[in-house]
């Protein structure tokens, strides 16, 4: 395939280009690099910087690569910034992918995996989430990605685009190669690992009080190579069928704990993790685990590296390879500050 990945540099795209590529597709990435890395972009890609609004640029790309499928993985993504910006993410996850099904349409490329969220279920009432469930988001970020299927779904009923959205929860873990560098950090994994590495003096707890096993809330976190191969197999099965969109949760259905997490991170790094418990963020589900049979049924999907120990090993191992993320030169203060969790007792938490 000549695939298009918007939204390239980010996390999981940049994971899931190095997958493409090591399958012999022919990848573009086009991304604005405001939270993705150039350095994450592998050998044997081509990278344009471009604005995911920026219609005429994206159909000459398109039309100038000879593109046949695109995957969009080039979405704001935190939920508390949603929250106080909602006209930024609007503006980027529906008016921004609005621009890019139409530069599609002029290109004459129908083929598209969007990189989706299970945010769009807000508060489940039941888990696992099934993909018929409920569709109640409960912040602008879950709302705008809502939104943009709406679109895709009348793109493919008007224009005969095939398209398939790809909703899940927690990504974690990372390649050799690439792994997860946000600024800010708002995830709980890479949060607890700076932990460990000395770089902040203790995790906080969101709330001890859930009505889950150990009172911390559960989440379903996937393996970026996980992710990667999720959607490859979505970019192949738009290959062929009539014009639709389909829906695929993509989870464990097991799911962790926030104290599981933290445990894992312990064991993993051998470090000590401090915790306190403080009080609950907002808007934070007891459980949000989905449920991927369809996604295994139908795409084959099968999450092969998703283990706590394993995901929360491989991301360890890349923090300990790119101290400073994907930036060149020392962090300053990082060789002390990681020198230092061994004076400090391994936290219970509370
Ligand atoms: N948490 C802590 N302490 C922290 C950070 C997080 O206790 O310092 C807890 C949270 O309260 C939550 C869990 O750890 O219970 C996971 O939090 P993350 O912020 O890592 O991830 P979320 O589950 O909030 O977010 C994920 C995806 C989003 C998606 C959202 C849907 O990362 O993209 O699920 O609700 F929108």
């Amino acid at each position: 395939m000549r695939i298009l990945v918007v939204g390239g540099a980010g996390y999981v795209g940049s994971t899931t280009v190095e997958r493409l590529v090591a399958d012999g597709h022919d990848v573009t990435v086009y991304d604005d690099l405001s939270s993705g890395h150039r350095a994450s972009v592998v050998e044997g890609a081509a990278l344009v910087i471009g604005d995911i609004a920026d219609q005429g640029h994206l159909e000459r790309v398109l039309t100038d690569g000879g593109i046949d499928s695109v995957l969009h993985c080039a979405a704001k993504s935190l939920v508390g910034e949603s929250m106080v910006e909602p006209g930024l993410y609007y503006r980027n996850n529906v008016a921004g992918g609005v621009a890019l099904l139409e530069a599609m349409r002029a290109a004459g490329v129908n083929r598209i995996v969007f990189s989706s969220t299970a945010a769009v279920y807000g508060e489940p009432r039941r888990v696992p989430i099934a993909e018929a469930d409920r569709t109640e988001p409960i912040n602008p970020y879950g709302a705008t990605k809502l939104a943009f299927e709406g679109a895709m779904r009348w793109f493919c009923a008007a224009h005969g685009f095939r398209a398939i959205s790809l909703r899940y929860f927690n990504v974690a873990g990372a390649t050799e190669r690439n792994g997860e560098d946000h600024d800010p950090e708002t995830h709980l994994i890479p949060l607890v690992l700076r932990v460990a590495a000395g770089e902040a003096s203790h995790v906080q707890i969101f709330g001890q009080d859930y009505p889950t096993p150990d009172g911390t809330c559960i989440r379903d976190y996937l393996h970026v190579t996980d992710m990667a191969e999720a959607h490859l197999l979505g970019l192949e099965a738009t290959g062929e069928g009539d014009p639709s969109l389909e829906v695929y949760n993509l989870g464990s259905a097991a799911g962790f704990s926030v104290r599981e997490v933290i445990e894992a991170v312990r064991k993993v790094t051998g470090r000590a993790v401090p915790a306190r418990a403080v009080k609950r963020r907002m808007g934070d589900p007891p459980v949000l685990v989905a449920s991927s049979r369809r996604a295994r049924r139908e795409l084959g999907w099968q999450p092969h590296h998703s283990k706590l120990e394993e995901m929360v090993a491989d991301a360890w191992a890349w923090k300990l390879e790119h101290p400073q993320g994907y930036a060149t030169g020392p962090r300053p203060g990082a060789k002390a500050a990681i020198d230092a969790p061994d004076r400090v007792a391994a936290g219970a938490g509370g």
